[in-house]
């Protein structure tokens, strides 16, 4: 089959879209607000599109908390999401009204950052302190609007638990990552090969 997103003909009853652009990592973003607020929630459109510098973004339907408080003070934690936290992710997710800590909802502890304000999960294996660089309305072509907002920030600092390190590698299998499939589909990341680059003699 062959169908236009604009058009939305592809006669399923879910764009099948989102199940093939997959997996897609989780980013479970903490932020804060100017009043010193702090915010908690899972971000999928969200991935590491730079190495030098170190740039991660994450995409808002709409100006939700988590865009806010970036939008006032300029940082965010990524913190990297695995099986164990599925459930936590999940209840932070839930709509709370703005200046509500999701931490608190999802009875979660916060661990201080080193070199910026919001918190991070604490327990999390991993966590990227970022510092904003860009915030970037999104649109289509021909300017066709979308409700989408890009936060793209640079990664200033990276906590990794060492025990998820297996002879100085993170351990892949072991750390079971929590990735965003389709529909209400989640994977955790189990299977693993590695792979050569072709080299051209
Ligand atoms: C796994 C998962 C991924 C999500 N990804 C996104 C996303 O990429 N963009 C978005 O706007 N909302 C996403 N959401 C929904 C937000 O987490 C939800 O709207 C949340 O209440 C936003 O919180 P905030 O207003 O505190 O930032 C996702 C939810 C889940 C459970």
């Amino acid at each position: 089959m062959f169908y236009e997103p604009r058009l939305r003909n592809h006669g399923l009853s879910h764009d099948p879209l989102k199940a093939l652009v997959a997996p897609r990592p989780i980013g479970w973003i903490s932020s804060m607000g100017a009043d010193g607020s702090i915010n908690l929630a899972p971000y999928s459109f969200f991935n590491m599109v730079s190495d030098r510098p170190p740039i991660v973004m994450f995409s808002s339907d709409g100006k939700k908390d988590s865009l806010r408080n970036v939008e006032e003070t300029g940082e965010f934690v990524c913190n990297i999401v695995t099986r164990d936290f599925t459930h936590a992710m999940n209840a932070s997710s839930a709509n709370y009204p703005r200046g509500v800590n999701e931490f608190e909802k999802a009875n979660l502890a916060m661990e201080p950052s080193r070199l910026v304000k919001p918190p991070r999960v604490q327990g999390i294996v991993a966590a990227l302190e970022c510092r904003m660089t860009d915030i970037r309305p999104l649109s289509g072509l021909e300017g066709l609007a979308s409700p989408y907002t890009m936060v793209l920030g640079e990664v200033m600092g990276v906590h990794v638990d060492e025990n998820i390190l297996k002879n100085g590698r993170v351990d892949a299998p072991n750390l079971a990552l929590l990735a965003r499939l389709g529909y209400m589909d989640y994977a955790s990341v189990e299977s693993v090969f590695s792979l050569e680059r072709p080299v051209l003699t």
